[in-house]
């Protein structure tokens, strides 16, 4: 798959004029390709927050923000999330295509290879305080994995590279469990090869050795949807990150330890923590109107956590498969009256018809019921990002193979508008 140039662009400044290739994709905006400008013009641009900018070609995800589409390697979320599975997920993100059954099986067995961390690695957890944030845990051990196999940091070898990333996905529940069982005080389970991925993630975090308790199907075809709905989303901030990183030649385990980091923030992973937090605050339904105006009031920080999005101007799919997801969970579980999910229905209610929302096109986001449905499956609010980290790894693997591969790319250097003092001298600490 490969782009065209459309088109040319001119730009006209103090007189000279420039031109730029425009480049097609296959679907989505067109890319105006201003590599050149500074070589030729010596300008740069300018765009806080890359609103503007395309940072790669790519051919993994696609997101339409105005129709609220969001497509792995052209299949629409809702169909996986419905009808697939996680690993067969897995697979298609860093294969590009689906998997048959003997490339499933095969792929499976290949990452429960991998499920196991070095027993050295135990002790790193006893380094941490078990009221650590197991955010700031997985930071760490994550990283620390590139301390432990050797055998696959070598960027440059594709066979390394796929090892890599085949561990990462494969060890990242282990960890995020070991995180969790560390905040208990309780023994850390080791993986079960015999349980698909997202019940086995269940049993490391919920089940105890002294008990031999089966994981409830119901909820672990439950977590399997949620990572599926977290395992890529194009160039956010953390993958964003984990490819920065990575283009600088750090090693996988570094940078998606890096992505770990950046997804932590309220503004993007940490949301659906935040929001739980969020609706805990509000407390009462009939308290809703006050937070919707201070989300409002331009004076005060508060936003609403769990709504709005850099690129959908719509619904985000994810939170509507999630939303089902929500519903189906308290179902089985027979929760009839959650007091949070009533206050999340009428907030979201209020929100969609308050004139604020709907000219700004502020629609929930995936974060707006996760956090619901991640309380309802026992986590406790500090491990939610933590799940989602588990399901987007896969999605910074992909990501970061991808760039690696792509001949085009070269080290990340933005550069700035320097609006700070011109040129000084130095005057000694005497005469200040
Ligand atoms: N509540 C109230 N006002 C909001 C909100 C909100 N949740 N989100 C955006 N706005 C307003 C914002 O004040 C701004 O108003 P104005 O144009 O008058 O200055 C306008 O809408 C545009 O917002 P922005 O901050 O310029 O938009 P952005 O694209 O930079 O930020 C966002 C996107 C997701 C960070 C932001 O909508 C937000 O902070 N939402 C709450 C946090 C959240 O739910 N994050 C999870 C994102 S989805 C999961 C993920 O992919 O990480």
């Amino acid at each position: 798959m490969t782009d065209k140039i459309k088109e040319k662009a001119n730009l006209k400044l103090n007189g000279d004029l420039y031109d730029f290739d425009v480049h097609e994709g296959t679907i989505g905006p067109d890319v105006l390709d201003i590599s050149k400008l500074y070589a030729q013009s010596g300008k740069f641009t300018y765009d806080p927050g890359f609103t503007s900018t395309a940072n790669c070609k790519s051919t993994i995800t696609y997101i339409d923000g105005e129709e609220g589409t969001l497509l792995y390697r052209g299949y629409p979320i809702d169909q996986l999330a419905e009808q697939g599975n996680y690993l067969e997920t897995c697979y298609l993100l860093l294969n590009g295509e689906l998997p048959n059954q003997d490339e499933y099986n095969k792929f499976e067995e290949t990452i429960n290879e991998y499920t196991l961390v070095n027993e050295q690695l135990n002790r790193f957890f006893t380094g941490f305080r078990p009221d650590a944030h197991p955010m700031a845990i997985m930071c760490g051990v994550v990283g620390a994995l590139s301390a432990f196999y050797h055998d696959s940091i070598d960027i440059n070898d594709p066979e390394q590279r796929r090892i890599a990333c085949h561990r990462l996905i494969a060890k990242m529940p282990t960890l995020a469990a070991m995180a969790y069982k560390h905040s208990l005080g309780q023994p850390f389970m080791y993986p079960k090869n015999d349980l698909d991925y997202a019940a086995n993630f269940l049993n490391m975090c919920f089940g105890l050795p002294t008990e031999d308790k089966e994981v409830d199907t119901t909820l672990a075809k439950a977590m399997d949807k949620i990572l599926i709905l977290h395992a890529d989303h194009e160039q956010n901030a953390s993958t964003s990150t984990v490819r920065l990183a990575g283009s600088s030649g750090a090693n996988p385990f570094a940078c998606i330890a890096s992505g770990i980091a950046c997804l932590w923030g309220p503004a993007h992973g940490g949301a659906n923590e935040a929001c739980i937090r969020m609706l805990e605050e509000i407390n009462n339904v009939d308290n809703i109107p006050e937070y919707v105006k201070k989300a409002k009031d331009k004076n005060d920080p508060f936003r609403l956590m769990g709504f709005g999005h850099r690129v959908y101007k719509n619904f985000d799919p994810r939170a509507k498969v999630m939303q089902k997801i929500c519903h189906e969970v308290l179902d089985h579980l027979g929760i009839k009256d959650d007091p949070l999910l009533a206050i999340a229905v009428e907030l979201e209610k209020i929100a969609l018809e308050d004139d604020y929302f709907v000219e700004k096109k502020l629609y929930p986001n995936i974060d707006f019921y996760s956090g619901i449905v991640m309380k309802s499956l026992g986590f406790p609010m500090d491990m939610f990002t933590v799940l989602f980290a588990v399901g987007r790894t896969v999605g910074w693997v992909s990501q970061w193979n991808e760039m690696i591969e792509d001949t085009s790319q070269r080290i990340g250097r933005p550069r700035q508008l320097y609006i700070g003092n011109e040129h000084r001298q130095y005057i000694g600490m005497h005469k200040r």
